[in-house]
């Protein structure tokens, strides 16, 4: 599956570069066959600002993005990357179109891919200031973003799905919590599951922020029910004592403490 939006740009992609900062040969392949010359490009202009040295490999194939893990120094980064052909772009439009963060959004999928990246940079930076712990973004540029890598030792942190955690109580409430901040924050996830929390040896992370809208969003009060529906519906199959009411009142009453003191 090739991507060249413009085949002009392929024979400008800098094909020394991708050899030296992608030594593994099926990484490089990867880059490749499925990244169009300005795709790669950008990898190269964020390597030369510094954000990182080597990419080393995958560790997620996703419908609408690969993630990869990055090395720079002694420190290992998170590099999603955002395909843009097969992108499903009408989809990506629901969640912008209406968000007046992104209103001059125009309607190509290369235009709708870059904002939905710069959407996601912007939702990580707000949820980091607001307290809820995502991976810290660092950069971002066309359709790659960089962000803190999450892992133990190297290794990247399973979903809660695949490591559910130890203490579904505890996690329970750091989650209303998160999403009582969100509230505050007037920014509604709009993607939450267990497959978007990552366990990270027992710390919850929450990923996968692109689809984030704020709050003025025609659609952000059914997204922060669906959320609290499927949130409420894992917990409960981990044996917490809730529903979608008991935790939709938990996270409103969070807020509302908060907001007496
Ligand atoms: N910052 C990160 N650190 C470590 N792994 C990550 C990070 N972001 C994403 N991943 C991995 O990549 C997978 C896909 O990322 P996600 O943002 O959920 O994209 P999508 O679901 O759209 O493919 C995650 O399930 C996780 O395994
Ligand atoms: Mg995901």
């Amino acid at each position: 599956m090739r991507e060249i939006e413009n085949p002009k740009t392929r024979e400008r992609a800098p094909k020394k570069f991708v050899e030296t900062i992608i030594k593994d040969d099926n990484t490089r392949r990867i880059f490749n066959d499925v990244f169009d010359g300005a795709t790669i490009a950008t990898v190269h202009e964020l390597a030369r600002k510094g954000h990182f040295t080597e990419v080393e490999f995958l560790v997620s194939v996703g419908k609408e993005g690969n993630v990869f893990r990055c090395k720079g120094g002694n420190n290992y980064y998170a590099l999603k990357i955002y395909k843009i052909e097969t992108s499903n772009f009408k989809h990506m439009q629901d969640y912008i179109v209406g968000d007046e963060r992104f209103k001059n959004v125009r309607k190509s999928k290369l235009e709708t891919v870059i904002a939905w990246t710069k959407k996601e940079f912007r939702n990580l930076s707000e949820f980091t200031k607001a307290g809820i712990r995502v991976p810290t973004p660092i950069a971002f540029k066309r359709n790659c973003l960089v962000m803190e890598f999450i892992g133990k030792d190297g290794e990247a942190a399973p979903t809660a799905k695949n490591k559910p955690f130890e203490e579904p109580e505890k996690q329970y409430k750091i989650m209303c919590e998160y999403m009582a901040k969100m509230v505050e924050a007037k920014i509604v996830h709009a993607d939450l599951s267990e497959y978007n929390l990552l366990n990270n040896g027992e710390e919850l992370v929450i990923i996968d922020c692109g689809q984030a809208v704020s709050t003025l969003h025609p659609k952000a009060q059914e997204f922060f029910e669906r959320d609290v529906l499927n949130l409420s519906k894992w917990f409960s199959k981990l044996g917490v004592e809730t529903n979608y009411e008991k935790m939709y009142s938990e996270i409103k009453k969070r807020k509302t403490k908060k907001a007496e003191n």
